[in-house]
């Protein structure tokens, strides 16, 4: 059950266990899980197709791993502590025990509405506690979860439901966030005017609104859990039954279905988050990402409950109603590991330091940073302001397709530098890849990042277009997990990463694919066509920079804008706002027709002079209009 490395030294050992016997150090670490029925090999895997298994035919459930396995022990202790977006509001805890039996009343309710194993269950949910209940209620029977960002517009929700050809959908009236309220269940009814394969929808009243419940089709999470049992035996799920869908964006234009399994999934959360976090068994650990995206799954639900740590789910923003708001949830609950993203870090930042300096943050212990890399300035403010210069930061790096943590320091055992991500997990082999793919094998080095031995949580598939998977991240490199990240490796083998080297976009550490917002664009009437590239954006990391051609350049520019961002809003969401929208009268193509974003991510960076060989446009005109235009 404890799965703590103690010292560097250790860390070193096992490290090199890992590499030599894998299936030794797995098998170790898999023991201490409780199984149905003991597995019969390790692993099983080939890069090449893929086919990856771990724990081959053992069978169990995640759930009876997070919650019933805890009971003995620590049935009384609080698995789960929620803490309300308004301050005033009481906050709500719940032990492993009070834990248990939600999850099994709510688990018996998707029954009675005829959900069963196999089916698919899109989750789309405020941050409050009956998100986690849902998603451990589908895991218990066997659905298989598929969760909704609750900022996603309905035509994004549509497109998941779809492709997921999902039967029900779980949300709630609405939500709040800071001084907001966001209507949801309204975004659910129309996502599903173009979704056949929902049957049954259940609401949860949250904001205490009247929303529309369609008979026959809708009912509240009340009336559903009514006279529901309290014990539901979990259903027995083979190692490699799905556990999950999570959708995220690539190089194209449509999101993929990243495919996580039972047991893996399960062994490579407990593992790393007890290794990243080293929670003392008292500690009270917080992680502020939302449940909707990999970091909630892995380090607010299943790392967590796996481990029998007490984990604190938070349902406001870091800004209201002030900016200390994350400091005072910290004092208020004596948080000890937390865990949040650099965009929240560079967002608080810019309050100044007295919010921070306002509370003690005595109870704090360790640091994590997670989602794009940290710029020294926001690692060192963290560092002394919150972390009083005692707590170590560990810079997590890590993916939705990896469903862990990958490269990190592991709570204060590993050296730390600013800005790097630092050593592999034990079990995790990194290697940089140079322009022929070949493996660098010095350091202070920078390459293509790539893994080259399965880990229990990678990805096996994207859900109902395996070939994708492959295609995707298989395919580049022979032999190869390839992860869509340039990363540097400095004298003593420790990682930085440097960011996306492919079409994807990391805003406030959300990822979009260039193709997905140009196609959100392109649903304007007045747009033809239009190029997305990042730019560099001083609290979310990066920004969104478009260069939109229409039929003729726009006379009301302005009005013009807010039209096509009110598009990208109503295809994606908010969070896909292009920050700078530049009317162009054509974009930077090669003879092929290919747009030479090079050039245009140079301009958007404010580097119009060094946009380097422009000699195979077609039309090297436009480049100095876009100059000229640049915003
Ligand atoms: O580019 C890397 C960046 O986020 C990408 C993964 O995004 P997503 O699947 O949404 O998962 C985010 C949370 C795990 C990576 O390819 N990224 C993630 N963590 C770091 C990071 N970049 C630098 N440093 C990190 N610690």
């Amino acid at each position: 059950m404890d799965l703590r490395i103690k010292s560097f030294e250790e860390y070193t050992e096992k490290y090199a266990l890992s590499v030599e016997n894998t299936d030794q150090f797995w098998g170790e670490i898999a023991e201490t899980f409780t199984w149905n029925k003991p597995y019969e090999k390790i692993c099983n895997w080939d890069f090449e197709t893929p086919d990856i298994k771990w724990f081959v035919n053992g069978k169990l459930n995640i759930t009876e791993n997070c919650l019933d396995r805890h009971l003995a022990k620590r049935g009384n202790k609080l698995a789960l502590i929620w803490e309300p977006n308004d301050p005033k509001e009481r906050f709500v805890r719940y032990t492993y025990r009070e834990l248990y039996e939600k999850v099994c009343a709510f688990a018996n309710a998707l029954k009675a509405q005829g959900i069963k194993k196999g089916d698919r269950v899109v989750i789309y949910m405020p941050m409050i506690p009956e998100l986690t209940i849902a998603v451990l209620a589908c895991a218990r029977i066997g659905a298989i979860h598929s969760v909704v960002f609750a900022g996603f517009s309905a035509h994004a929700m549509a497109d998941r439901i779809n492709d997921a050809q999902a039967n029900m959908v779980i949300t709630a009236d609405g939500l709040n966030r800071g001084a907001k309220q966001v209507p949801l269940k309204r975004v659910v009814d129309e996502a599903l005017r173009t979704c056949n394969s929902i049957e049954k929808v259940i609401v949860y009243d949250c904001v205490g609104w009247s929303p529309n419940m369609v008979d026959g089709r809708d009912i509240w999470w009340n009336d559903a859990i009514e006279g529901m049992a309290k014990d539901c035996p979990a259903e027995v799920m083979d190692s490699e039954d799905m556990l999950f869908i999570l959708y995220t964006s690539g190089s194209t234009g449509k999101p993929k279905g990243v495919v996580h399994t039972h047991g893996g999934y399960m062994v490579y959360t407990a593992y790393s988050f007890q290794n990243v976090f080293q929670c003392d068994e008292s500690d009270i650990y917080w992680c502020t990402a939302d449940v909707g995206w990999i970091t909630g799954h892995s380090y607010i639900v299943y790392g967590p409950l796996l481990s029998g740590a007490t984990t604190v789910m938070f349902e406001g923003v870091p800004t209201y109603p002030d900016a200390g708001r994350f400091w005072q949830v910290c004092d208020k609950h004596g948080v000890n590991q937390f865990y949040t993203a650099p965009t929240a870090i560079r967002a608080l930042m810019a309050y100044g330091e007295d919010h921070v300096l306002s509370y003690s943050l005595d109870s704090l212990k360790v640091l994590g940073t997670v989602g794009e890399p940290i710029n020294e300035e926001a690692w060192k403010w963290y560092h002394i302001h919150v972390g009083k210069e005692r707590c170590p930061i560990v810079d997590t790096w890590w993916q939705t397709e990896t469903g862990g943590i990958m490269i990190s320091g592991l709570g204060d055992l590993s050296p730390m530098r600013p800005a790097h991500a630092g050593f592999p997990l034990p079990g995790i082999q990194p290697v940089l890849l140079d322009q022929e793919g070949k493996e660098i094998k010095e350091n202070k080095v920078e390459g293509y990042l790539c893994i080259k031995h399965p880990w229990p949580s990678i990805l096996r598939t994207t859900y109902r277009d395996h070939d994708r998977c492959r295609v995707t991240y298989f395919s580049h490199y022979k032999g190869y997990y390839f992860t869509g990240d340039g990363a540097k490796r400095d004298e003593n083998g420790m990682y930085r990463i440097i960011g996306r080297v492919d079409d994807v976009i990391n805003v406030s550490g959300h990822r979009f694919g260039t193709a997905e917002i140009e196609n959100a664009i392109n649903a304007n009437g007045i747009v033809i066509e239009s190029a997305v590239v990042g730019y560099p954006h001083e609290i979310k990391g990066q920004g969104i920079y478009a260069y939109v051609v229409c039929e003729s350049l726009p006379e009301d520019r302005e009005t013009a804008r807010a039209e096509i961002v009110e598009t990208v809003v109503e295809q994606i969401g908010k969070i896909a706002k292009p920050e700078k929208i530049q009317f162009v009268t054509g974009l930077p193509k090669t003879r092929s027709g290919k747009i030479m974003r090079r050039i245009l991510r140079k301009v958007a960076e404010g580097e119009s002079d060094k946009l380097g060989d422009t000699s195979t446009l077609v039309d090297p005109d436009v480049v100095d209009e876009i100059i000229k235009g640049a915003l």
